[in-house]
């Protein structure tokens, strides 16, 4: 199937309603290039992206996904110009500001993983306002992985784990899997489903790597600022169409 060829309706019918996944996670990639292809500052490329993710938040809400996770700042991005960091954290606190009411209207709750306290304290203000804000919502989570590292996110619930053997407050002999994932930024919610990388990138780039291991992916060269419904129904369709025997038969 091509999106070209193919009707958004038609997608949409192809679609079973009765199979979508509770969890989605996106790998916003291809920023960069978007703008790169057009002349045009990095900066346009990531201001391009976010028609992509509120496109991509409103059909989520429409179809009643659990949680959708979006990789919008990861633990390695700090390394970028200190031009691109800035620009990005204050795209994000400006959508963050101006889309909160909106996203209040939709149910939507807003979420973050990652380590925030990197994050310049104007970001996190409004992070927690949002957070605040719709934290009575019912309808889908919108998970932000900001400066997000799984191998962070693993290290700090080892950590955790290691305290509180020490303080007597967990035994030893109860850690198991599950007991683990409760130590994750991700405790409430189930593992994703898929993973969604835009740019045609074969690497799983520090995302989620946990809760991973049975997730199904889904890889599209299409950049991320050019992402649309009709890109996100084709994965969903693709998903769909897999067999998920999670190691068994
Ligand atoms: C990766 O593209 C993208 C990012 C590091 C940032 C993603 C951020 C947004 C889409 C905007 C803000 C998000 C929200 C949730 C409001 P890249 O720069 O690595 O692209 P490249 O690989 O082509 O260089």
């Amino acid at each position: 199937m091509s999106v070209e060829t193919i009707s958004e309706e038609e997608l949409r019918k192809s679609l079973d309603m009765k199979k979508l996944p509770k969890h989605i996670a996106i790998i916003m990639d291809g920023n960069g290039r978007w703008a790169d292809r057009r002349n045009l500052p990095r900066v346009d490329g990531h201001k391009a992206g976010i028609d992509s993710v509120q496109e991509v938040v409103k059909v989520c809400g429409e179809l009643g996904i659990q949680v959708l996770t979006l990789y919008a700042f990861s633990a390695e991005n700090w390394r970028r110009p200190t031009l691109e960091i800035n620009a990005l954290m204050k795209l994000l606190l400006d959508q963050l500001h101006e889309q909160t009411p909106d996203l209040n209207e939709k149910n939507v709750r807003v979420n973050v993983i990652g380590d925030t306290d990197r994050l310049p304290r104007k970001v996190t203000y409004e992070l927690q306002r949002s957070i605040d804000i719709t934290k009575n919502n019912t309808g889908l989570i919108l998970n932000l992985a900001l400066s997000y590292g799984g191998r962070q996110e693993i290290l700090r619930a080892t950590k955790s784990i290691a305290s509180e053997v020490e303080s007597g407050k967990l035994k030893f002999c109860d850690i198991n899997e599950n007991v683990f994932a409760r130590y994750l930024y991700t405790s409430e919610f189930p593992d994703p489903d898929i993973i969604i990388r835009t740019s045609g990138e074969l690497r799983i780039s520090n995302f989620l790597l946990w809760q991973c291991a049975y997730s199904e992916f889904y890889i599209t060269d299409v950049l991320w600022p050019d992402f649309r419904k009709k890109h996100l129904l084709l994965a969903l369709i693709s998903y769909q169409r897999r067999k998920r025997r999670f190691g068994g038969i």
